[in-house]
């Protein structure tokens, strides 16, 4: 597969619907790389995902550039974007520079994700104008929990007026991509129909111009809460759980090492 870049992202929009991904170590992103995703997404759900933290607010730029760099050793022919934590982009435009350009440097990623929108228009332009590539992110930000009294789907009723507006900020600062997240299936489409950038759905519904989904959630690794937009595809979580105790089982009588697997 060829290397995908900003331009074949931009391209597919409206002629083929773009997959991508969460990945945050090399053995994945290997996997999901040779299977032919188009882009991967080293999201800042790195924390709850695979940090034990309650939600993302507390991933450090550090933690992103050290699962990132990872990722990007993996990775042959996918477009690779790192996520900017909470407040590594809020503080100042100066400071959400200096970040963009040093995750960007450190990573090896190709571009920056991060969330907001008319409220953050300053802020992409100024990343977009020293040529780093921004993806957008609204509706459910999950940066913003406290404000929105937790993981609540967003844009409903009159709220959808804003989040239209925020859509349009996002492409007019210059970003290149947006992830709509946790919005009515509706109000996706009116996104993605308004926009000349694509967009990539998570709980938007299936006209967007692409989905993205936590790499942990489709195999089946992210334990007993599983949001309605989440489609498991494999259950890992308990090919494991049975592969471990036949482990256990073998070590204690002794079938395990057997003959075969000594050396002689
Ligand atoms: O951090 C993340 O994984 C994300 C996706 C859910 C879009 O932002």
């Amino acid at each position: 597969m060829d290397k995908i870049t900003v331009p074949v992202l931009t391209g597919m929009k409206q002629k083929e619907k773009i997959a991508m991904l969460t990945a945050y170590d090399f053995p994945t992103a290997k996997i999901v790389d040779n299977a032919g995703i188009h882009t991967i997404l080293v999201g800042d759900s790195v924390g709850p995902v695979m940090l034990g933290y309650p939600n993302t607010m507390p991933v450090t730029v550090d933690e992103m550039i050290y699962h990132t760099k990872a990722v990007v050793k993996a990775v042959k022919s996918a477009f690779v974007i790192i996520d900017m934590p909470f407040m590594s982009y809020q503080e100042s435009i100066e400071e959400a520079k200096r970040n963009a350009g040093r995750m960007i440097k450190e990573s090896g990623a190709e571009a920056v994700k991060l969330e907001g929108g008319s409220n953050m228009k300053e802020v992409i332009r100024a990343i977009v104008d020293i040529d780093i590539p921004v993806v957008g992110h609204i509706g459910l930000t999950p940066q913003s929990i406290h404000r929105m009294g937790g993981h609540k789907v967003q844009g409903k009723g009159d709220t959808a007026a804003r989040l239209l507006e925020d859509a349009r900020a996002v492409e007019e600062a210059g970003a290149f991509m947006i992830v709509l997240e946790g919005i009515p299936r509706g109000l996706g489409k009116e996104i993605t129909d308004m926009l000349s950038i694509p967009t990539i759905g998570i709980g938007a519904g299936p006209d967007c111009d692409g989905q993205v989904l936590v790499v942990n959630d489709l195999l089946g690794m992210a334990g007993d809460l599983r949001p309605k937009f989440v489609k498991t595809y494999i259950n890992l979580q308990k090919e494991i759980d049975g592969a471990v105790r036949v482990f256990i089982e073998e070590v204690k009588t002794g079938v395990f090492p057997d003959d075969a697997h000594s050396y002689h």
